[in-house]
């Protein structure tokens, strides 16, 4: 595979000139490329470059065409719970006639009825319908994802949700991480002995996945009325033994000493954070824990937005994440962050086009590889339908922009004319 993409509208390729993320006010000045080309060779990007400053006596490479296109990296999703095995719809119209999540979770909603579903549910079929949904995905230009477990709740179905991991990561082309988040909520055996569940945890299924080594990271839900900053402390400590490193939920539903929870354990990302403060964001800017905003969690459960121009005045490295998940979050398409980024987060389109390609990878740990369109690095990209400038894309909200999308070089779907 040898080609050159010539002509492209507009190339933003996320350089980061070798740094493995951007964080404040860098992610506002990536470069933009007007009429550019792109050097793709076995699976890598090769170079790019201005179209007046095209390389000459180039022979026996495949030249593509891509006027009034946008090429950007893929995007890399560091947070979603895709492996579910049924839709939710009931809790939304519930929701929508003022039910609130207490109600719903006494209807036996929430958390614990997806471990129901799961539960009734073959690792066969659960394959195929993540599978599914990662397709879908990758047409909507995600070209790296994390996936967590944690619709388990016991250690037969959390192992069953890994394997499914562990089989979509080697199977498909795209990255995959997994995570072992066993602490996503308390199961009803042991609603009146919480810590009860703690230690089943830390000695039962932290070991199994280990050794099995079933995941990358290790979550937890550190939020009021889930696990408590010392419960998560104790559960990290026990999966560090194991090499997992955390990346856990906090501070969605609560200041719940989530964020410092994960500082001190030296967590690679927080995510939700719909609810920090000053203290937080301090804590954040000692340490190298990025931060990680779940727009599309705020938008469907109508829960406030995180401070994303505070994380950035303060010079973090901000990342968005889908959360699709069958509860708070049933969406997957990063075209959607991108909106809800700008809209409510008051990103400028190339901020929120950096927190969902270069830091999400860096949240993924891949960022050395991925994320960003530097020679030497995948090429993983999207080309966009025509479009006058990258700002229409997160501003034509609720459509697919993504014309072709390539892993690795490798168009999945359609390629573009030309291409052979
Ligand atoms: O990230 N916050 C915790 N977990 C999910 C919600 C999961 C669900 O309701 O199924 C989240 O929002
Ligand atoms: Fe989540």
């Amino acid at each position: 595979m040898n080609y050159i993409l010539t002509h492209i509208h507009q190339l933003i390729p996320v350089n980061a000139q070798g740094k493995l993320k951007l964080s404040g006010k860098d992610m506002a000045s990536t470069l933009i490329l007007q009429d550019a080309w792109l050097w793709v060779k076995d699976g890598k990007i090769k170079e790019f470059g201005l179209m007046s400053e095209f390389p000459e006596n180039i022979s026996e490479v495949q030249l593509m065409p891509v006027p009034g296109r946008i090429i950007f990296p893929g995007f890399c999703d560091s947070h979603t719970h895709l492996v579910f095995a049924a839709s939710r719809e009931q809790e939304f119209v519930d929701k929508i006639q003022g039910l609130t999540y207490e109600e719903i979770a006494r209807k036996g909603g929430g958390i614990l009825q997806s471990a129901v579903h799961i539960e009734n549910c073959s690792e066969a079929e659960l394959y195929d319908k993540a599978f599914e949904r990662i397709q879908r995905l990758i047409q909507l230009g995600t070209t790296a994802l994390e996936i967590k477990s944690g619709y388990g709740l016991n250690l037969e179905n959390e192992l069953k949700m890994l394997r499914v991991i562990t089989r979509l990561k080697n199977n498909l082309s795209i990255t995959i991480k997994s995570t072992f988040l066993g602490a996503h909520a308390i199961p009803m055996r042991w609603k009146s002995n919480p810590e009860g569940y703690v230690q089943e945890i830390i000695e039962e299924m932290i070991p199994a996945v280990g050794a099995e080594r079933l995941a990358d990271y290790i979550d937890v839900f550190c939020d009021e009325g889930f696990f408590s900053p010392e419960q998560t402390l104790k559960i990290l400590a026990a999966a560090a033994k194991w090499g997992l490193k955390p990346k856990i939920h906090a501070n969605e539903l609560a200041i719940s000493g989530g964020v410092q929870a994960g500082v001190q354990a030296n967590a690679i990302s927080v995510d939700h954070l719909e609810r920090i403060g000053s203290a937080e964001i301090s804590a954040l800017q000692n340490s190298s824990t990025l931060p990680v905003l779940l727009p599309g969690t705020s938008f469907f459960l109508r829960i406030p937005y995180g401070p994303a121009r505070d994380l950035i005045a303060a010079g973090l490295p901000l990342v968005l994440a889908s959360d699709y998940n069958p509860g708070s979050s049933p969406s997957g398409n990063m075209q959607f962050i991108f909106s809800l980024g700008c809209v409510y987060l008051r990103l400028l389109p190339l901020e929120a086009l950096v927190a969902i390609t270069l830091n999400g990878a860096a949240a993924l740990e891949i960022s050395d590889q991925e994320g960003s369109l530097e020679p030497g690095k995948k090429a993983n990209f999207n080309i966009t339908y025509p479009l006058p400038d990258i700002a229409a894309l997160p501003y034509y909200y609720g459509e697919s922009h993504i014309a072709h999308t390539a892993v690795q070089g490798v168009f999945q779907g359609t390629a573009p004319s030309g291409y052979r």
